[in-house]
Parts: structure tokens; C-alpha cells; sequence
């Protein structure tokens, strides 16, 4: 930031200003949305947190049972430990732009306890133009970082295999560089030297991810004029 002159730094401000608008107007639309019958069992809609303007966007499942009180992103324990993560990878929520395939959580109940469960085509039919695509088209990450194989499934590619390819870059319909990484309530379902291994994982995936992002924010554009 220091090296941009006044002019850059003011368009920076305006381009900032203009996202985070543009954003928090389709945040308030999102608020009625009845496109799918999660509407009816849902408490909040998860919309998405952070800065609008981040050049990471970061994509997760959906929300459980915590956000779904909440109306927050990641607050439960999946959460804690992505926040412990991020932060060895050396950056806070307020640095990324954070939310969901799927903006209300999706449960079902069994043997009388309420579970959560993957969204179904149908649901994501639903939910992904609407709100997602538009998140996309507006934020314009540099970089995006799936968390887990169900985002990655959207977002980079159907057939996606989480195991083999996290960690490495691809390019998606949504921008140049996607990756990515082990989904924390996973990690958390895993024990000693194999918690710890895949902890480390994630850590390094998500530095990679936040070098990827300043890179491509000082490529030159890639345009004539
Ligand atoms: N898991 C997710 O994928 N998203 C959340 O918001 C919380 C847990």
C-alpha cells in the first residue's frame, strides 16, 4: 500500500467502498430468500463476513448448527480451528472475505437428533446463482480457497478429488487461481500425529493461498489499455 501514489490509493478506496456497498445490498436481499425449503428450518441466513474488498475469498460447505443461531460463518469449533490456522498462515478474518456454498443450514433429524447434512443438487441449483455467483462477480477475488471437497465440487471442478488435489492452484470460471484445502471439521475428526499432520496441512495450504493473492495483486493487468 505504501508504494501506491494518492491517485491509486484513492481508485483502491473507491473500488473498496463500491464492493463492500454492493455487497451488504445483496446481504440484505438474501435475508427473505425462499428459493429452496431450507428457508422453512432455517434460523439465519449465513450470508458471508469479512472485507468485501479482500482479494482471498475463502468458501466453505454450509452452515451448521452454531451459525445457523448466529448468522455467522465458521463460529462453531470447525471454526476456532480455521481462525488458528489462519493466523499461523499469518492473517485474521478482517483480511478475507469468508462464506458458504450454501447460505442456510441443511440437517436432518435421526434417532431424534438434528445432523447436519450435505446440500442436495436441487438445493445448490438454487442457492449458487443467486447468491454465490453474485458474492463472486462482485468481490472478484484474485484468489479463491475452498474449504473442503463439497466447495471445491462447485467451484473448481465437479469431478474434484480433495485427497489428490488440495494444495494446488487451478483456474476456474470465477478467477485465474483457485485452490483447495482440507475442510478443519475433518481435521478435527482425526487423532494425535494424524491431527497434527493434517493441521499442518492447512496451514501451509492457506499461506499459500494468501502468497498467491499478494502476487497477483502487483501482476500488471492483463489488458492492453
Ligand atoms: N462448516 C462450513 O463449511 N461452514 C460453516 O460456516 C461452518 C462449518
Amino acid at each position: 500500500m505504501s508504494d501506491l501514489t494518492a491517485d491509486e490509493r484513492a481508485a483502491r478506496e473507491g473500488v473498496r467502498r463500491q464492493k463492500c456497498e454492493a455487497v451488504a445490498k445483496l446481504y440484505a436481499s438474501a435475508q427473505d430468500c425462499t428459493g429452496c425449503g431450507l428457508h422453512r428450518t432455517r434460523t439465519r441466513v449465513v450470508f458471508g463476513t469479512g472485507n468485501a474488498a479482500s482479494p482471498l475469498m475463502l468458501i466453505g460447505e454450509g452452515p451448521g448448527a452454531n451459525e445457523d443461531v448466529q448468522g455467522e460463518p465458521f463460529v462453531g469449533r470447525a471454526g476456532k480451528l480455521l481462525d488458528e490456522c489462519l493466523f499461523y498462515a499469518g492473517m485474521k478474518r478482517e483480511h478475507i472475505y469468508l462464506t458458504n456454498i450454501i447460505k442456510c443450514r441443511a440437517a436432518i433429524e435421526e434417532g431424534g437428533r438434528v445432523q447436519n447434512r450435505p446440500p442436495t443438487a436441487e438445493e445448490l441449483d438454487e442457492c449458487v446463482p443467486r447468491w454465490l455467483r453474485n458474492q463472486m462477480e462482485i468481490i472478484q477475488p484474485l484468489v479463491i480457497c475452498c474449504i473442503g471437497a463439497p466447495a471445491a465440487k462447485v467451484v473448481i471442478n465437479s469431478n474434484f478429488s480433495i485427497m489428490r488435489e488440495r494444495g494446488r492452484f487451478f483456474e476456474c470460471s470465477y478467477s485465474s487461481h483457485a485452490i483447495a484445502v482440507l475442510h478443519p471439521a475433518f481435521i478435527l475428526r482425526q487423532e494425535g500425529a494424524e491431527y497434527q499432520r493434517l493441521r499442518g496441512l492447512l496451514i501451509d495450504d492457506l499461506k499459500a493461498a494468501k502468497e498467491r493473492a499478494i502476487a497477483a495483486r502487483s501482476e500488471a493487468p492483463k489488458t492492453l489499455f
